[in-house]
């Protein structure tokens, strides 16, 4: 019962049935009255105002069972929708209608029905998502703040030591960049979200473009005393530059981060017909199954030992990079061991 999307109700054969019957019998029963008068008078002024009383009792009789017809048929429906549409403007979304009829049998206000649960529960799914998400980020701003707060105060000490000032000072620099990037993360992803960021497809050396990226921790890298591999074929590509340099960023800062000192890094680049296919691997703290069925998710921060460093919106931004621009991405890890993710950029790939 789908027609384009939107299903549409069954016509009514009952209520048509109906009415059609109702007026057929109540013509009949005047077509008979009208026999039995005139066989037993011949006067016609008498004839017609016992018609005329005989048609109007039997409009009468038909206007109430119709009555009794929109009571049951719609009158009781639009008055459960209506208060249905009452609860939900004032913000209950927890209201759902109950359709006793099947599937298959549907009238129009059952599809209504059916449309508005879901809309209910969209709604509701949505109003839960918007307080988890002032939560987070008053969570998020909160801490980073304190902190400001905090040294803010000790560095109004006249005796402290010069030592001390540059420590506390920097604790701030890096209290306020933690804030900083909370809200650029933030306001990127509710422009990727809200399809305010239209890709600008080029032509890239996707070879170039990952080992300018992979440059750019080269440094963290040496810090940690990582092992770095790469292994990139010359592959060219069609995408966003911008967009793709927020994944590769996203990946390869995570790998890093979460990969302890002496750990290895891989990232490898292959070409397959039309694919691009990108592996950020590491020998990290790795990630358990039920943790990696939510990294994607806003916020989420599976590892507290680094949460500091982050706020859980990396992954979140990568993937809908990833979604925007046609691609996947996939994650295979085991907990202590390491982790690789797999981004695969669907038909990207030029022919060289
Ligand atoms: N390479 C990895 N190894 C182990 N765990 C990872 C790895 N990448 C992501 N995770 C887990 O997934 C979580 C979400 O990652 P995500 O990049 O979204 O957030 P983050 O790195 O904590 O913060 P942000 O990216 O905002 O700086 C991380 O907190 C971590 O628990
Ligand atoms: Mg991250």
């Amino acid at each position: 019962m789908k027609k384009n999307g939107v299903r549409s109700s069954k016509f009514s054969f009952a209520g048509a049935a109906l009415f059609f019957v109702s007026i057929a019998l109540m013509i009949q029963i005047a077509v008979m009255l009208y026999d039995y008068i005139a066989q037993k008078t011949d006067n016609k002024p008498l004839i017609a105002l016992l018609m005329l009383v005989v048609i109007v009792l039997l409009s009468g009789a038909c206007t109430l069972i119709d009555i009794i017809r929109r009571r049951w048929m719609i009158d009781k429906p639009v008055d459960r929708i209506l208060q249905a549409t009452e609860k939900i403007a004032s913000g209950d979304f927890s209201v759902r209608l109950e359709i006793t009829r099947p599937y298959g049998k549907y009238t129009e206000y059952d599809v209504i029905m059916e449309n508005l649960n879901t809309l209910a529960a969209e709604l509701g799914k949505t109003e839960v998502l918007k307080t988890d998400f002032i939560s987070n980020v008053s969570h998020e701003l909160k801490t980073p703040l304190t902190i400001i707060h905090n040294y803010a105060t000790l560095l109004q000490d006249d005796t402290l030591d010069s030592d001390s000032r540059k420590k506390y000072a920097k604790t701030l620099s890096q209290a306020s960049k933690r804030l900083s990037d909370l809200i650029t993360n933030i306001l990127k992803l509710n422009k990727l979200e809200n399809q305010e960021v239209k890709p600008e497809y080029e032509t890239l050396h996707l070879t170039e473009e990952l080992a300018s990226s992979v440059l750019q921790y080269e440094e963290i890298i040496e810090t940690k005393n990582l092992v770095l591999e790469c292994d990139l074929d010359d592959v060219w590509i069609t995408s966003s530059k911008p967009l793709l340099e927020l994944v590769w960023n996203n990946l390869l800062s995570n790998a890093v981060k979460f990969t302890e000192t002496g750990g290895r890094v891989e990232v490898t680049l292959k070409k397959e017909g039309l694919d691009a296919v990108v592996k950020v691997s590491d020998t990290g703290c790795g990630i358990s199954p039920e943790k990696g069925a939510r990294i994607f998710e806003k916020f989420y921060q599976g590892d507290t030992s680094h949460s500091q460093e982050g706020n859980g919106l990396g992954l979140a931004l990568v993937k809908r990079v990833i979604d925007i621009l046609g691609g996947e991405i996939s994650v295979k890890s085991e907990a202590g061991k390491g982790s690789t993710f797999t981004v695969v950029l669907r038909g990207t790939a030029n022919e060289v």
